[in-house]
């Protein structure tokens, strides 16, 4: 199917919910390189938002998938299942909490996050009490009506009334409006450890290490969703793991399964302890497909210390988009931390700088409309750094 076609039977058969503004359609990757149908190569500094973890066509990845296609796609939760058990182990023992649970998003995963907390208030303060949840401006924490209603930005929020009770949202990185908002109807708090969606905000310590001692004053859980910044992007396995806290419980999604649908929460023994059986379940969480992806993953990630890796090639990154910002004009500022990285613009050009981006063989995401977002996958190597660093220049100087 050539491009034009591609656009003409998307337009006329499938819902037109997504704005698709690239024209681009991929068919094939390796590594860190995207290529289209036309057979030309792009450099991805994308992931496919954050999930591509291990670029494309990783062989290791390819290899488990291939082995568990042949061998069993699916049976059930209501049997045991080796890689879920595997995976869940994995997660336990990197995040130092104790027990997982396997959806199928990042959405489900917050929805689970949301049901402990009624279930784990439930436990502390009676049913139907404390059923309040305090969450932060700019946000975002998925699409469903509870997630919606979680995430702090109007425009997610438009023409869906009435809203899931029980929100309330106070800005990013202000521990005092936190404080000030938690009363006898808080449950939890729910924050992003750094904002993606929102445009790449980093919780500073005072404001994370406060909501923690704020959530133990008061009795409360503090919920983590990394299902952007979590899974190695950030130069620590788990984004919280830099600021010396832990969680009750945290969401994650996204790069668990390099490119296959998986959602996790992974939580302390008291929060497990109110989800018993029957309380919560999926039909596809953690099948033998979606966990042998994320174990292998996890494994991959582990035995090619992409970690540290992430950690030194965005240190690179940022201090190429660094530079950048210093001789354009149009380059305000990078921020971000890792391989989760902003370049903020001096003026409303972000897509018109994405789609000059794209042009010349470079995919990026433009998250407002004066920030670039720079989400690449983890096995991104120095001179691929370097590589788009001189794509961009390139488009910012043609805008
Ligand atoms: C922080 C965060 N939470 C939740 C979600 C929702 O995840 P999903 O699209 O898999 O439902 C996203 C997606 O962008 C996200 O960035």
């Amino acid at each position: 199917m050539n491009l034009s076609e591609h656009q003409q039977l998307d337009e006329t058969y499938l819902l037109q919910n997504y704005g698709r503004r690239l024209p681009l359609a991929f068919v094939s990757g390796d590594g860190c390189y995207l290529y289209d149908s036309a057979g030309r190569r792009y450099l991805d500094w994308l992931a496919g938002i954050a999930v591509n973890t291990l670029g494309y066509a990783h062989p290791q990845l390819t290899a488990a998938l291939t082995a568990q296609i042949g061998a069993l796609l699916h049976s059930s939760n209501y049997f045991l299942i080796e890689p879920q058990i595997r995976l869940g182990q994995r997660l336990v023992e990197l995040s130092g909490l104790d027990r997982a649970f396997f959806c199928n998003s990042g959405c489900e995963a917050n929805e689970a996050l949301l049901k402990f907390a009624r279930l784990w208030n439930g436990a502390q303060v009676g049913e139907g009490r404390r059923t309040g949840v305090l969450a932060f401006e700019g946000s975002f924490h998925g699409r469903t009506l509870a997630t919606l209603s979680a995430t702090g930005q109007a425009k997610i929020q438009k023409g869906l009334a009435p809203l899931v009770p029980g929100f309330q949202h106070v800005p990013f990185n202000d521990l005092a409006a936190a404080r000030a908002a938690v009363d006898d109807s808080i449950g939890a708090v729910l924050v992003e450890t750094i904002q993606g969606e929102g445009g790449i905000h980093v919780a500073t310590p005072e404001f994370l290490v406060g909501l923690r001692q704020l959530c133990d004053e008061r009795g409360i859980l503090l919920l983590l969703d990394e299902v952007q910044c979590g899974l190695g992007r950030t130069g620590s396995f788990f984004a919280y793991q830099q600021y010396g806290l832990q969680p009750d419980a945290l969401a994650l999604a996204k790069g668990l399964g390099g490119g296959v649908p998986i959602g996790a929460v992974v939580m302390t023994q008291a929060v497990a302890d109110c989800v018993t059986p029957g309380t919560h379940g999926t039909t596809f969480g953690g099948n033998y497909l979606a966990s042998r992806a994320g174990l292998t993953v996890v494994e991959t990630m582990l035995a090619e210390d992409l970690v540290a890796h992430a950690a030194s090639v965005g240190e690179r990154l940022l201090a190429g988009l660094q530079q950048l910002a210093a001789t354009h004009p149009l380059a305000d500022h990078a921020r971000g931390r890792g391989l989760m990285l902003a370049l903020e613009l001096t003026a409303e050009k972000a897509a018109a700088v994405r789609d000059a981006c794209a042009e010349r063989g470079l995919i990026l995401n433009a998250v407002s409309p004066t920030a670039l977002r720079i989400l690449p996958p983890l096995v991104l190597r120095a001179e691929q750094v370097d590589e788009g660093l001189a794509l961009l220049n390139d488009a910012l100087a043609a805008v």
